[in-house]
């Protein structure tokens, strides 16, 4: 299956902090491969903007090396590389103070798309943004885009709310996880709300309960001091698995339009009951295979950041009640994977003998890598020896199933395309922050109040020990995390 791609308008899109890390792995490869496959018109303007004093030519080269670096085939792209540095501009810009906004000011025409990315600080947020809107940059069709980390608690998220809102309204406020930016993470509601099939399983009539896995075999190397004031819980599990659990429980919305979504979504986050001490589990991983420990990459030798997370959440809601979400995320795991797994309850009567030792029916989601469906039934298993049962996999792997020609894009440029387009259905809306922080507070606090350390685990392993026993004493098993 070839995909159709669909222009957006002409922009002028801005982006602050351009030399930053982010720009230069996602941002830029992510622009240029859609000014080569012609969705980005040309006569579009991408305009980085940093403290750094650059000529263009500088600037130019420095976006050629990113490519070159994080493009994979680049090298035999080298006309539309050149093409695509022509709509390259650079500002050196004063956040906070006067130098470069009237520069910047030039490079923005009046009748196309305005963007402005801020990939920055968030302790700068609001220096910028009231910069733009005061300095006249800012128009009502404006859009700004903003990066996590969204604030480190309910007050900070709310500070931030306040700094953005006090320039531009909520409708033009695009706030990237780039979770929801991942096909298959949309696949999810395709699967829901497309099929008649799955929506009057869809509850806890139904499901015994779901796992939510978001493995990464990568540790914290180069990124210990900022992941040291956030851990698992932060960096992971407030956003991106909070959207992957209120995309599985959310109610069908009535609309596929931004709001009706995200009011949807807002609605579970509320539902959450607190989690119990009990019901998690914190894990850092200690030094082995050659690795360093966690908190080798720390200042604080000390540390007791979690680098690995589980634990039994509760939907308190007519459709879930009774059917738990077992959660749980973490660095140096065994491997990179991401899943979500709906686990069917069994059959209401054992007829066949063996029916006890089989897993039961279940649906998995594969978000990353491979990504595809697997649903586990039970048949019998073939051949003679009477009636002995089997488990077998309806399996369908999104390459195999949509060909070759799969489009396979980065969450984020398919994310800055919907900001160009002025759609907001994969952003998070400002409330639905502050409501994921307003449950992960007490949760964090309840832990920091009893000074708990994290279990230590192996680098590629499966994580803690007592993370099992979550799951061992409900008389449930996690699935392997397979490599
Ligand atoms: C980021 C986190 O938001 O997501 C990282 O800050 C994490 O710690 C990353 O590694 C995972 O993203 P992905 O797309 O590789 O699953």
């Amino acid at each position: 299956m070839v995909s159709r791609v669909i222009p957006v308008d002409t922009f002028d899109l801005v982006i602050f902090g351009v030399t930053g890390d982010l720009a230069r792995r996602k941002i830029l490869p992510g622009l240029f491969r859609r000014f080569v496959m012609q969705q980005a018109p040309k006569d579009s303007r991408i305009i980085g903007a940093a403290r750094s004093e650059m000529t263009q030519d500088e600037f130019a080269a420095l976006v050629r090396s990113a490519i070159e670096e994080f493009v994979p085939g680049a090298a035999d792209k080298k006309k539309d590389l050149d093409e695509f540095l022509k709509v390259l501009r650079y500002v050196s810009i004063d956040a906070s103070g006067d130098k470069g906004w009237r520069a910047l000011n030039g490079h923005l025409r009046p009748d196309v798309v305005r963007a402005f990315y801020l990939s920055v600080s968030p302790s700068i947020f609001g220096a910028i943004a009231a910069n733009l809107s005061t300095r006249g940059l800012a128009t009502p069709e404006s859009r700004i885009v903003v990066e996590k980390p969204f604030g480190r608690d309910l007050a900070t998220a709310k500070a931030l709310n306040a700094d953005l809102r006090g320039s531009f309204e909520e409708s033009q406020i695009y706030r990237i996880d780039h979770y929801l930016g991942k096909e298959t993470v949309q696949n999810l509601m395709a699967l829901r709300f497309a099929n008649a099939l799955w929506e009057p399983l869809w509850n806890s009539t139904h499901i015994d309960h779901v796992q939510i896995t978001v493995a990464e075999r990568l540790g914290v190397a180069g990124r210990g001091a900022y992941y040291d004031k956030s851990g698992a819980m932060r960096d992971m599990v407030q956003n991106h698995l909070m959207q992957l659990l209120c995309l599985t429980a959310m109610e069908p919305p009535s609309r596929f339009d931004p709001n009706a979504v995200r009011d949807e979504k807002v609605k579970v986050i509320e539902a959450l009951e607190p989690v119990r001490a009990a019901d998690l589990v914190r894990g850092q991983y200690r030094a082995g295979q050659g690795d360093a420990s966690y908190a080798a990459h720390s200042e604080n030798p000390a540390t007791t950041t979690e680098s690995y997370i589980a634990m039994k959440v509760n939907v308190a809601n007519w459709r879930w009640s009774g059917t738990p979400f077992y959660l749980r995320t973490g660095k140096k795991l065994r491997a990179r994977t991401s899943e979500i797994a709906i686990q069917f309850r069994n059959p209401p009567h054992m007829m066949f003998p063996d029916m006890a030792r089989q897993k039961g029916n279940a649906l998995i989601i594969r978000l990353q890598p491979d990504e595809g469906i697997t649903l586990r039934t039970t048949i019998k298993e073939p051949g003679p020896g009477g009636m002995r049962l089997a488990e077998a996999s309806l399996d369908m792997t999104f390459a195999e199933a949509l060909g070759p020609g799969m489009d396979t894009q980065d969450a984020y440029e398919r994310l800055i395309m919907d900001v160009i387009r002025g759609n907001q259905t994969l952003f998070m809306r400002g409330d639905e922050v502050e409501a994921a922080w307003a449950w992960a507070d007490p949760i964090i606090s309840e832990w920091t109040e009893a000074g708990n350390k994290p279990s230590a685990y192996d680098p590629g392993s499966s994580g803690p020990e007592d993370a099992l026993m979550l799951m061992h004493r409900d008389g449930r098993r996690w699935r392997e995390i397979e490599t």
